[in-house]
């Protein structure tokens, strides 16, 4: 078989002078969070970046088909991303609530102008985590309830709240969480009990949500959390139909509803700018993070004008959001994944990855499921496809040898049994087929 080769790229990176990885790993071990992990059994240092592609520390090049996990949405180091955020750093750097500046009005107006309906309202925060954690106070400010629905197999964040909202052991630490989040079944379309084959899928899993409405709250919830697609979860798609119900069930109890985009929002699903979209729903409060800045520490929540005022009853503050550099690069994010057209390239190519993975699975018996929209994309691997027994082991070996072809994928599920593709959205064809062509390889070894 031949070893496949990555597409050409006409780009010199700078040669490097740092540490070396051994060097970075003793200083990492020394003064950084023990409790890190590190993908791979050699760890891969990064060094420089440009569009879909990142070169480590001898100057190779690989191609970042996790997109920094599910962040970098035009490309590592768009120019115009670069220069916009480079322009504002020469002129201020900071600023805060207390004063005007046009960068996070302007930007305001912008990312607003993407949204539905009157979601017309910005925070900006630093993080998916924070965003969330907004998200959680205006829900239980507006409706004066305090119970909250999320999923299953949902990742919302790591600090206190995110961590309660979030429904994988992993990621839990033995501390009071949880504070009146009550979990819903996941509908999981290929693991939980109503499958593919069930055009009532979307509403039978939507009636768990009912059930702990009139079971686990006083019939009244502050409002329920979804990701549009689960993205740590294993890039779970939920079934058509499935939000629809949920957001009723939870309206008639008092509640708002929340759409986490963290991963799935700026046209990352292809046929819709926001995940939501594809399920036809519009929530009251959407919160956004990684891709929206391409790398840059920025999150927001989006809410009505009406939902806003509720949170007017106190100061609200946050130092270094909507902070003029980041500000500056969500805007000049926004304006590239539209005069890119990046969405509809995440959309065709994403299709492309899909139909080629499916080819996959038809060939290889470790692959129990293929799922996903646009260019966020996953494959679920399994021992044994009646079984369903999660193949983790497997897919840390898969992973370690596309690493070693030049590909970097990422891995979810809750026993990382599943490969994630959410490359740039900027990549082309040739991309998508190298993709296919080492993890061909990579499968065929296992
Ligand atoms: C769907 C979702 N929400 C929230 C978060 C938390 O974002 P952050 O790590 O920026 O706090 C993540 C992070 O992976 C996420 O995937």
């Amino acid at each position: 078989m031949q070893t496949p080769r990555l597409p050409p790229f006409d780009f010199q990176p700078q040669p490097y002078t740092g540490p070396s990885p051994d060097e970075i790993l003793k200083l990492r071990q020394e003064f950084l969070n023990p409790g890190i992990f590190l993908y791979y059994k050699k760890p891969l240092t990064i060094v420089q970046g440009k569009m879909q592609y990142v070169w480590d520390e001898t100057g190779r090049r690989y191609l970042d088909a996790l997109g920094g996990i599910v962040t970098v949405s035009v490309g590592h180091c768009h120019p115009e991303v670069v220069a916009a955020a480079q322009r504002q750093n020469e002129l201020l750097q900071h600023s805060t609530t207390i004063y005007l500046h046009p960068n996070v009005a302007e930007y305001a107006e912008a990312l607003a102008a993407k949204m539905p309906d009157d979601l017309k309202v910005c925070y900006f925060v630093n993080s998916g985590s924070e965003a969330n954690d907004l998200a959680l106070l205006m829900a239980r400010a507006y409706t004066g309830n305090y119970d909250m629905i999320a999923l299953r197999n949902a990742y919302h964040g790591g600090n206190s709240s995110g961590m309660g909202l979030t429904a994988h052991r992993t990621w839990k630490f033995n501390v009071p969480h949880s504070f009146g989040v009550h979990h819903a079944i996941a509908p999981d379309p290929y693991r939980g009990v109503y499958g593919r084959d069930d055009a009532e899928a979307g509403r039978k899993y939507a009636d768990d949500v009912q059930s702990l409405i009139d079971f686990a709250t006083p019939g009244q919830v502050a409002g329920f959390i979804a990701e549009s697609i689960q993205g740590v979860g294993g890039c779970v798609v939920f079934p058509d139909g499935y939000l629809e119900h949920a957001y009723k069930y939870i309206r008639a109890a008092g509640g708002l509803c929340i759409a986490d985009e963290v991963q799935t929002g700026f046209g990352r699903t292809g046929t819709h700018y926001w995940g939501f979209e594809t399920q036809g729903v519009i929530p009251d409060i959407v919160t956004m993070a990684k891709g929206i800045g391409n790398g840059a520490p920025l999150g927001a929540v989006v809410t009505t004008a009406k939902i806003a005022a509720a949170l007017a009853q106190r100061v609200h503050f946050n130092t270094f959001g909507g902070n003029p550099i980041v500000s500056a690069q969500g805007k000049a994010v926004l304006e590239v994944i539209e005069r890119e057209k990046l969405q509809a390239n995440s959309l065709s190519l994403g299709n492309h990855l899909a139909a080629g993975l499916e080819r996959l699975e038809a060939k290889h018996n470790l692959i129990g499921d293929v799922r996903g929209k646009g260019l966020m994309l996953g494959i679920e691997l399994v021992k044994d496809r009646a079984t369903k027994e999660p193949a983790k082991a497997e897919c840390a070996q898969i992973l370690e040898t596309c690493r070693n072809l030049g590909l970097l994928l990422g891995k979810g599920g809750l026993h990382g049994q599943t490969i994630r593709f959410s490359p740039p959205m900027c990549i082309h064809q040739a991309d998508a087929d190298f993709i296919l062509a080492v993890l061909d390889q990579a499968l065929a070894g296992v």
